[in-house]
């Protein structure tokens, strides 16, 4: 993706210590960046604060790595906002994240436009109130049309349940005789997902320290780089980033094969 070279080396002066936009290559960035915001809840509870506090904090978190990514021209930026599990938790905080939806969501679409960023869902959007399901609605409609980097938040999302409604809908495609059982392969079910349009993320990071997924993408991230920190998400920044950036262009990807 394009990127403005001046808009890009504004963002990331004042660099600290450790890290700076001089120790990423600019040319092997990670096409689709996905990030578990996690830790909102720990970041209140030592401040002595209510677990809604860290997820109000959080939303700076998403902003700033919205536009760290779109300064780095980066195609794709995917976040795990709500899983599929996440409505066991105390009716006032699911309450709460809902309503945070909607409110960011609404506020924030000047900025989305502003940065020509496209907004996709992957989760059952269908199943959420409907306050923050029309705003989503109209978060969708809004930036169809938008051409520069793709936001996909995942919310009401499970990787299960997403495997499950590939799987439904592929055997409902047999059974109408529109594709043979031969047909489905990995495509296939690749195209059956909720990310059929976006290309696998091809670098995984997870705040707060926890080594597992979570019912996150289990399919996409079959060959993902990972990079966890023990950061919590109020605490992401754009440093953070470069951080795990730095860390994905250390990697050897083999892909199963051996080196050249
Ligand atoms: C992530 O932070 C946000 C959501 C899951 C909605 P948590 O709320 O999970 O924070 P911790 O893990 O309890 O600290
Ligand atoms: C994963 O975090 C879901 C999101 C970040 C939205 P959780 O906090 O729900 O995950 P567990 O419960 O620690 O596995
Ligand atoms: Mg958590």
């Amino acid at each position: 993706m394009l990127r403005d070279e001046q808009k890009l080396i504004e963002y990331f002066a004042d660099a600290p210590d450790d890290i700076s936009l001089s120790d990423v290559n600019l040319d092997h960035l990670p096409s689709h960046i996905s990030v578990i915001m996690d830790g909102n809840g720990r970041w209140a509870t030592r401040q002595g604060k209510e677990r809604g506090e860290g997820h109000i904090a959080g939303i700076s978190s998403l902003r700033e790595t919205i536009t760290a990514c779109v300064r780095l021209g980066v195609d794709v930026l995917s976040a795990y906002a709500f899983s599929t599990e996440n409505w066991k938790r105390p009716q006032h905080e699911v309450d709460l994240l809902m309503h945070l939806f909607a409110t960011t969501l609404l506020k924030e679409l000047p900025l989305f436009h502003q940065e020509n960023v496209r907004l996709v869902f992957l989760g059952d959007i269908e199943a959420l109130p409907e306050k923050t399901r029309d705003v989503f609605e109209e978060g969708l409609a809004e930036t169809a049309g938008n051409t520069g980097m793709v936001l996909a938040l995942a919310v009401n999302y499970g990787a299960r349940a997403e495997l499950a409604r590939a799987a439904r809908t592929l055997a409902a495609r047999v059974a109408s005789g529109d594709i043979n059982i031969e047909d489905i392969d990995e495509g296939a079910v690749a195209a059956s997902l909720y990310t059929a349009d976006l290309p696998d993320p091809e670098l995984l990071i997870r705040t707060s320290g926890e080594l597992r997924l979570s019912n996150y993408l289990l399919w996409q991230l079959a060959y993902s780089e990972f990079y966890v920190t023990d950061t919590l998400w109020p605490d992401f920044d754009r440093w953070e980033l470069l951080r795990g950036i730095k860390a994905f262009q250390g990697r050897d990807r083999r892909f199963g094969g051996v080196k050249a």
